[in-house]
């Protein structure tokens, strides 16, 4: 009877001693004529993301807070502009004189929708004065209402 004597020995030998971390390089010589496309992985490790540096705090402390809902050089001189969304109808009888009125009728309430060399009404054709907003054709008597506006670098806002 041949005693093997093995006697079992835990001894932890699983342990990789070499970690074989080989950076695996493309290193393929590429002597071929260029017959098929060689795919050339480029391994985006280097941020090759041009010139956008870390933004390190928006600059919005020194904007000045003029937003108007439209820009002063838009305003023809001897027309005006509509502002639906706004409800204001801006006007520029003379250089640098803007005017705002209300963008409803006086006739029947209809949203004025043009400004040519007066303010028009769609509805019935009433027109009025960029200068005052007072109906000038009719059927609408009354004159569009004012409204308040600043013109603040440039940018048209309500007041
Ligand atoms: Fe404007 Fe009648 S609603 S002309």
């Amino acid at each position: 009877m041949a005693t093997s004597g093995l006697s079992r020995r835990k001894a932890l030998t699983g342990a990789a001693g070499v970690g074989l971390a080989l950076p695996v390089l493309a290193a393929c010589g590429s002597d071929d004529d260029g017959g098929s496309t060689a795919t050339e992985d480029p391994t985006p490790s280097s941020p090759s993301s041009s010139g956008s540096s870390s933004p390190s705090g928006p600059a919005s402390s020194s904007a000045p807070a003029a937003a108007g809902f439209a820009a002063a050089a838009d305003i023809p001189v001897g027309g005006g502009a509509v502002f639906p969304e706004e409800g204001v109808v801006v006007t520029q009888p003379t250089a640098g004189d803007f005017k705002g009125f209300d963008i409803q009728c006086t006739h029947s309430g209809c949203p004025v929708s043009e400004v040519t060399k007066s303010i028009v009404c769609p509805c019935h054709g009433s027109e009025f004065s960029l200068t005052d907003g007072a109906a000038e054709k009719g059927p609408a008597t009354e004159p569009l209402g004012p409204v308040e506006i600043t013109v603040t670098d440039g940018q048209i806002s309500r007041a």
